[in-house]
């Protein structure tokens, strides 16, 4: 079972009223509105356990050598600190991972394809894609369910999970990991316990000056970081349309055209529309303070540094045969510009940022390897 968090959250339980019975049976602060979950896989506690136990488990990759975890780690937000990661069979990912935080409000998922707007449809990529490979199951499903219906835990756990039908059928694994995925819920940094938690000195003066600044059009953070989560690309169980969501923030300007360097041209990539070029989507920054290297490519160091890309209104590369100023990107974002912040806002930004790092779910057991030594949870 999922334990709440420090009194915070509240089950938000089945509906018996007549109306549609909610699909959301995980914990969840009352301050947050209850995601969209598909018809066909509630999120339910048996279907996080089960999924759990598959996230951590290298039996899933095709060569048995990766788990999803390898490359999304608990106390980096589930993310790996690498620039770009490498999948199981060698193969390097073109992107930088993307912190798994609240991602059951994401608008689409990935950093550039608009068209994976549920879990369960991104998850078939590190799953089954051959171009890069990342787990690699494709071609090798026999040998992977032979691998799970051998682990002891999983009869149980699968049964419990999906007592109507196969645990181990493909989809069913999917089903489990989108549901883990799903209830991983960051609800109590610094900041949620000032802003929705009543507590005034859970954040420091200078990261409540840095919040003054984040929500002020003189750096216009907040438009495109706005919300619950940090960002616009944010859809519930209430939302009917998909939030415009993807920008160019003027990270490069190869040759003066506007390129970004391929493969990593965003929107572009799908649309083949010219005004695409270079627009991703806009990441949350839940916990940014712990998932460096940043940016779609990593290509941005640190938080200092993507504090010095929004100050300058766009980045400069200089040589190399990316050499470019991105703040004379002609498909920029227009609310990226120049803000000349003094050297205590910048500090006072970065604070602001690091009271979004929350220790409670860096630490929550229930998200935790459930294969390693001493765990006791389900
Ligand atoms: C080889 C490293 C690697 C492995 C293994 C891996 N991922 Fe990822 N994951 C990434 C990268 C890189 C991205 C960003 C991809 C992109 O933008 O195209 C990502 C993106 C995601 C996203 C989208 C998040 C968002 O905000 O849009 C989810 C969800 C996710 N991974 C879950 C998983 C799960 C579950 C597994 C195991 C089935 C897994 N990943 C295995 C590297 C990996
Ligand atoms: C026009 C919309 C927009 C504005 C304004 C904006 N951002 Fe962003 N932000 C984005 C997008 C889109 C990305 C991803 C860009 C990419 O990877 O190419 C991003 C990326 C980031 C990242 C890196 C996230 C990660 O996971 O790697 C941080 C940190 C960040 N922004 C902070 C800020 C701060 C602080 C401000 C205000 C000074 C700001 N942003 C203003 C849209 C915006």
């Amino acid at each position: 079972m999922i334990a709440p968090l420090l009194g915070l959250l509240a089950c938000a339980g089945g509906d018996d009223t007549g109306a549609e019975a909610s699909r959301w049976l995980l914990p969840l602060p009352d301050w947050l509105p209850e995601p969209a979950v598909p018809e066909d896989n509630p999120a339910t506690p048996e279907g996080f356990a089960y999924g759990r136990h598959l996230f951590y488990d290298p039996a899933l990759s095709g060569n048995g050598t990766q788990s999803c975890a390898d490359c999304h780690e608990p106390a980096r937000a589930f993310t790996d600190g690498e620039i770009t990661p490498v999948g199981s069979t060698g193969d390097t990912i073109p992107r930088n991972g993307l912190a798994l935080v609240n991602v059951a409000w994401n608008g689409t998922y990935t950093w550039p394809n608009p068209l994976l707007t549920t879990l369960e449809d991104q998850l078939l990529v590190p799953m089954f894609a051959e171009h890069p490979v990342e787990l690699g199951m494709t071609g090798n499903l026999d040998a992977i369910r032979a691998r799970l219906e051998a682990e002891p835990r999983y009869a149980e756990l699968g049964a419990a999970a999906f007592p109507d039908a196969d645990p181990f059928a493909d989809e069913n694994l999917v089903r489990a990991l989108a549901t883990f995925t799903r209830g991983l819920i960051s609800s109590d940094s610094p900041y949620d316990r000032y802003q929705y938690g009543g507590d005034a000195v859970a954040m420091s003066g200078e990261a409540r000056r840095g919040m003054s600044l984040f929500f002020a059009e003189k750096t216009e953070c907040y438009h495109c970081h706005g919300g619950v989560n940090f960002s616009v690309s944010f859809v519930s169980a209430e939302t009917t349309t998909l939030p415009e969501a993807f920008f160019n923030t003027g990270l490069y300007n190869v040759g003066g055209t506007g390129d970004y360097p391929a493969p990593n041209t965003g929107l572009y990539e799908f649309t083949g529309d010219p005004e695409d070029m270079g627009r991703f989507r806009t990441p949350t920054l839940r916990n940014i303070a712990l998932t460096a290297p940043y940016m779609h490519d990593g290509s941005v160091a640190t938080l200092d540094d993507v504090i010095e890309h929004y100050n300058r209104g766009g980045r400069l590369i200089e040589e190399g045969p990316n050499a470019g100023d991105g703040a004379e990107n002609p498909y920029q974002h227009s609310l990226v510009r120049p803000m000349n912040l003094t050297d205590t806002e910048k500090a006072e930004l970065r604070a602001f940022l690091e009271s979004l790092t929350d220790e409670t779910f860096l630490t929550n057991t229930d998200y935790a390897d459930p294969w390693a030594e001493g765990d006791t949870a389900p």
